[in-house]
Order: C-alpha cells, then structure tokens, then sequence
C-alpha cells in the first residue's frame, strides 16, 4: 500500500494542466469522493494494525499534497486568464474620450478664419506689459480713467508694469515691428481690475484688428465689419455704427449686428432694441501712428476690438461670463469635440 502512495505522490507531482477542464478531470480523479485518495481510505480498513500509523500517516499527506496541488494549479490557470485578457490585441480598443474644444476657443478660431480670408495674420504680444504699449503711445491722455489702480491692475514695485487692459497693446508691437501694409488680427487675454458677476470678469478675451496701408478709408472699414458680421451671425446680418470715442481712433465708432436669435424684431437678448453691441472701431489716430514711427501724411488705417466672450454668448446662448471660467465638464461638454 505504501508503494502505491508513493506512485501516486510521484503522478500528482507531475501533473501539469492547459485547460479547466482537463484539471477538473484530474481533481475528480484524485480528491473527489470516488477519486484515488479516497479509495485508499477505503483500502486503509485492510491494513494491518502495525501498519496503520505509518499508512494513515502517508494518506494524509498525500491527500494534502493533492489537494494543494490542484489548488496552486487552478489559481495558476486563473492568473494565466486575466494575464491573456490584456494582452488579446484583436479585442476591440477601449474608447478614448475626446475632450471637447474650449468655447472661446471656438469662436476665437472662427473669428481669425473670417479675417485670414481677408488677408489679415494673426499677430500675438505680451500679457505682461508696459504703460508705452497700453496707454501712452495709445494717446490715452494722463488723467485717462483707464491708468487708474482702480480699472488697471499694476505691478505694485514698478508702476510702469502692468497687465495689459485690451489687446489694442498689440496693435502699437505691430505698428513698431512691422512696415505697412499691415494688416493683423491678435487675440489674446486682458486683465482689468473689476468685480465678477455674471457680465464682467477680471479676466477675459480680446481679438484686435488693424489695417494700415495708402489710402485706407472709413468705407473699407465698414465694408470690412459688414463681410465679418455677415460671415459669423449670417448672410442676413446688417450693422450699424453709432459714434463713440476711444483715444486711439478718430473718428470712432460702436458697432451694433442686428439681433441674430429674432432677425431684428425685438427680443430679451437684444433687449427689444433689435440689436446687439459687439465692438468698437475707429480710424486709427494720427498720433498713434506717428508714436509707433509710422508717417501720419502718408498711411492711414482702421482699428478695431472686440470682447470673445460677449460674441460668444450671443452665438451660444450662455447668460453667465462666470461660466466660461470655472472649467465645469457640464458645461464644457456641450461644445464642439476638439479634432
Ligand atoms: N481697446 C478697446 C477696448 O478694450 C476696444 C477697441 C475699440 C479697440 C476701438 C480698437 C478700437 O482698436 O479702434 O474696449
């Protein structure tokens, strides 16, 4: 009986599976209640009393040794099915989620594309600026509201540094840099020191267009802002330009779409007035273009400057500018998916 044992020790050491199934074959061979251990307890009552210890002794280790080896082999055989899982390379990818592109970033971009048929490049410059480029070579006068802490946030240990106000900054980097025609469109963020609410941050998004060449005109001007507001509110769209003072155009104007979301007729968005206010613009003043270097007698040119923001609530429908800001995937998600 012991020899017997010993075989099948030696068999069960051997064992080595590829399948569930061929261990369950094994496991009902070996351990079940009908299986090899078992008929040897069977046996065990024929042994003879001096025998007993030794052989109940060499069952039960046997009967041990198996069992603990069928388990090592299933957990073996389990670990082997996960591993495989992972590494199936003809299982279908699991889906990356796209984000979605920014809303400002999206209308920024359609703006820009609007003006790059035109002609116009995109130019970009400092958020970090200094008084020359947002005020002084602007024309702002020294007692302009504009230079003060309240409206303007400065770099406490130089007064002369601060965050720019619009991006009409550009505008002068331009004019410095380049030699006419010049015809860029610059996007980018201004800081101005007010309190948030649902209209006003402190933070928010500009684009900014100039044209300088020989005999540019208020009519371009105009043409140029009925083709822009054509292309992004609609063929239907129509402007119209109400005068308006800014120290860096003369003359300047405030420029009005006619309300896209009830054609004109009057509704709570444009606040029954059939309009809406998106920008300002102007020729730009003599002074300007002299403080940059630029011959006054020779080259004239339009400006103009627009707020992202407003353009994109009205063509989204968003009531608060606050939401643009805190990044809520609710939020977010209801935009175009990036490409
Ligand atoms: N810089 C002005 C602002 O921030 C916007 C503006 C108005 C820009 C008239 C211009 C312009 O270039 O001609 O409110």
């Amino acid at each position: 009986m012991l020899d017997k044992i010993k075989e099948l020790q030696k068999e069960i050491e051997e064992i080595a599976v590829k399948s569930a199934e061929e261990l369950e074959e094994l496991r009902i061979k070996y351990i079940s209640k009908k299986g090899e251990v078992s008929r040897l307890m069977e046996d065990f009552r024929n042994v003879s009393p001096d025998q007993k210890k030794e052989v109940g002794q060499a069952i039960n280790i046997l009967k041990n040794f198996a069992t603990e080896k069928i388990r090592v082999l299933k957990e073996g055989l389990e670990e082997q099915a996960s591993d495989s899982k992972g590494l199936d390379l003809s299982l279908p990818g699991d889906p990356m989620k796209a984000g979605t592109r920014h809303p400002i970033s999206i209308i920024k971009n359609e703006i820009l594309e609007i003006f790059k048929r035109l002609g116009f490049v995109v130019s970009e410059g400092p958020e970090i600026e200094d008084d020359w480029h947002v005020f002084s070579a602007l024309n702002f006068p020294e007692e302009h509201p504009a230079r003060d802490m309240q409206d303007t946030f400065f770099i406490q240990r130089n007064p002369d540094i601060l965050l720019r106000t619009h991006t009409s900054s550009v505008q002068v980097h331009d004019m410095e840099t380049m030699k006419p025609p010049i015809r860029t469109v610059t996007p980018g963020r201004v800081f101005r020191n007010e309190a948030i609410s649902y209209r006003a941050h402190c933070m928010f998004h500009q684009i900014e267009g100039l044209y300088i060449d020989e005999d540019v005109s208020f009519a371009d001007l105009k043409q140029t802002l009925l083709y822009f507001a054509k292309e992004l509110f609609g063929e239907k769209s129509e402007i119209r330009m109400r005068p308006s003072y800014f120290p860096f155009t003369e003359p300047s104007a405030e420029v009005d779409v006619s309300c896209s979301i009830c054609g004109g007729k009057g509704c709570n968005v444009c606040k029954y007035t059939g309009w809406l206010e998106i920008l300002g613009c102007g020729m730009v003043d003599p002074n300007v273009l002299e403080a940059s270097g630029i011959d006054s007698k020779k080259y004239t040119g339009f400006a103009f400057g627009m707020g992202i923001e407003r353009i994109a609530m009205l063509k989204f429908g968003v009531n608060d500018l606050r939401l643009y800001f805190e990044n809520d995937v609710r939020f977010l998600n209801q935009f175009e998916a990036a490409n």
